[in-house]
């Protein structure tokens, strides 16, 4: 069995957690909004149409932000089409997913939606084939009181008051060939900075996320960032990244080490950031919206999966189904976001329903969990406070992580993985929660952890998510294959705690300060 050591100390942390952190998204695509946030006539779905069971399990997951209405289909969106009279609404080709767009759930329909599952919205803006002009009549009409010709609208569609959206995204992936309107770092950087002086100008209490690179592996990566901050720098709070992990290569343990390529990716964007405002010599600091993350490869490259002849509505596409190694890889990716704490204060799960997501559904029928919804809804639900430095001594492994763009085999070597990727998160009662992957496909790991400084600890609870058959997946016949179970032979006293964790495992530990302790 492999030993592995870490040490936490009270005193020794990375950052707290902004409670943005823990969103998620809703596009625009397949059955992610009809058939499954929205579903008039499913026997659970309310007076606006919005699916009840959907909204149990959204709850559940406690998501905190949700992106919309894109991703891709943003950047050929017309939001004026999705609101008044659902009756009165154009039908549109939808050219992202080659489907066609009913426009019968729209920004307001979503804001109700945001409101009810009390999660704080997050408005994209489409600066693919549309520009500035569009974009401040969409402030104008959601945030501005009333009065003139957009917040009136807005009023007459039924919104007396203004929705008071705060996070705006400038655009999606502009530096993608499969983007409407693709554009060079420059052309964004104009378009962006002037869309984003008019927006401020309506309301100036907003925020503002600038697109960075659709991904780590675009060659323009880097350069795309450096150009885009040195236009948008005064006018933007954030930068975006997004990031799907794969297995193309059916290669586990490269799967499993692809997180540590997110950690490279948020401090080469950080360094990046931090070095335009060196030469503007400003000390004001882009924080990282990773506005788009998950595992994503199945369903991706198979022009089968991606697109449906004849332009249907809301065709079956992107519809991911995941697995016990899927869930591995992905945990490891919360860990990374919690890890950078100090840095990225906005991140969203693509996707929420359906598309790419932690939950599923049937037309017409149930909804169930996905094996990945599980580390979202810990990481959510206990993993808020302050991220603290974990030292970790951990044997390690060698991977090479297959992740292509376009044509090209771009293979990245990542030559010193340990078998523990893990963060520690302290809450305000002075519990802390433990979130420990184990990546060894094998071998069990005796892990021993020193807590210095935090005082009496004990045990609340300790749940893992194993499962013998890697590919094991929860499904509408089996919605629970793969559920956290509990996790046994833990002990805690005088500052320690030994745990054996199970090989490929995603574990939740949490300790509570012991009655009596200060
Ligand atoms: O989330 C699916 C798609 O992935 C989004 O529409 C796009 O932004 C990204 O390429």
């Amino acid at each position: 069995m492999r030993k592995v050591s870490v040490r936490l100390r009270r005193d020794s942390v990375i950052g707290e957690t902004d409670p943005r952190l823990f969103g998620a998204f809703v596009e625009h695509l397949g059955r992610c909004v009809y058939g499954g946030i929205y579903e008039p006539g499913h026997k659970t779905a309310d007076k606006h149409g919005f699916r009840g069971d959907v909204l149990k399990l959204v709850r559940e997951l406690a998501p905190t932000v949700m992106r919309y209405p894109g991703g891709n289909f943003v950047s050929g969106y017309n939001w004026e089409d999705g609101v008044g009279p659902a009756k009165d609404r154009p039908r549109r080709l939808d050219l992202a997913w080659m489907s066609t767009e009913t426009n019968q759930f729209g920004t307001n329909e979503f804001i109700d939606w945001c409101r009810l599952a009390n999660i704080e919205p997050m408005l994209a803006v489409n600066l693919g084939t549309r520009g500035g002009d569009a974009a401040r009549n969409m402030v104008e009409y959601c945030n501005h009181p009333e009065g003139t010709a957009y917040s009136d609208l807005r009023r007459k569609h039924g919104w007396k008051k203004p929705h008071d959206v705060k996070l705006w995204c400038l655009g999606n992936e502009v530096d993608g060939w499969w983007q409407m309107e693709m554009k060079t770092a420059t052309e964004y950087g104009r378009i962006a900075t002037e869309a984003a002086k008019m927006m401020k100008w309506i309301d100036p209490t907003i925020e503002l996320a600038a697109c960075g690179s659709s991904g780590r592996n675009m060659p323009s990566f880097g350069q795309w960032e450096d150009t885009v901050l040195q236009h948008t720098f005064q006018h933007v709070e954030y930068v975006s990244l997004h990031t799907y992990i794969n297995n193309y290569t059916g290669d586990a343990p490269a799967m499993l080490a692809a997180p540590d390529l997110m950690d490279s990716f948020i401090e080469e964007v950080v360094a990046i950031c931090d070095s335009v405002a060196a030469r503007l010599h400003s000390p004001k600091r882009i924080h990282l919206s990773f506005d788009e993350w998950n595992v994503w490869y199945r369903t991706r490259r198979n022009r089968q999966e991606r697109v449906k002849p004849g332009w249907p509505v809301a065709p079956k596409i992107l519809e991911e189904i995941y697995t016990m190694e899927d869930a591995l890889a992905f945990g490891g990716a919360c860990i990374s976001l919690l890890n950078h704490a100090d840095r990225v204060k906005i991140a969203c799960l693509a996707q929420l329903v359906n598309v790419i997501a932690p939950i599923m559904t049937a037309t017409g029928g149930p909804a169930w969990r996905q094996t990945i919804f599980y580390p979202f809804a810990q990481m959510s639900n206990f993993g808020r406070g302050r991220v603290l430095r974990a030292e970790i001594d951990s044997p390690t492994y060698a991977a090479s992580y297959f992740d292509p763009r376009g044509a090209t085999d771009l293979y990245f070597p990542l030559p010193e993985v340990p078998y523990l990727k893990l963060a520690a998160v302290e809450q305000a009662d002075g519990g802390v929660t433990l979130f420990a992957l184990n990546r060894n496909l094998k071998e069990p790991m005796s892990l021993q952890i020193d807590l210095q400084g935090f005082g009496a600890l004990d045990m609340r609870e300790a749940l893992q998510l194993r499962n013998g058959n890697l590919k094991a997946t929860n499904t509408r016949k089996q919605p629970d294959k793969v559920k956290p179970t509990a996790l046994k032979g833990m002990k805690i006293g005088a500052g320690r705690l030994q745990a054996v964790l199970a090989p490929a495992s995603w574990n939740m530990i949490r300790l509570g300060k012991a009655s009596g302790a200060t």
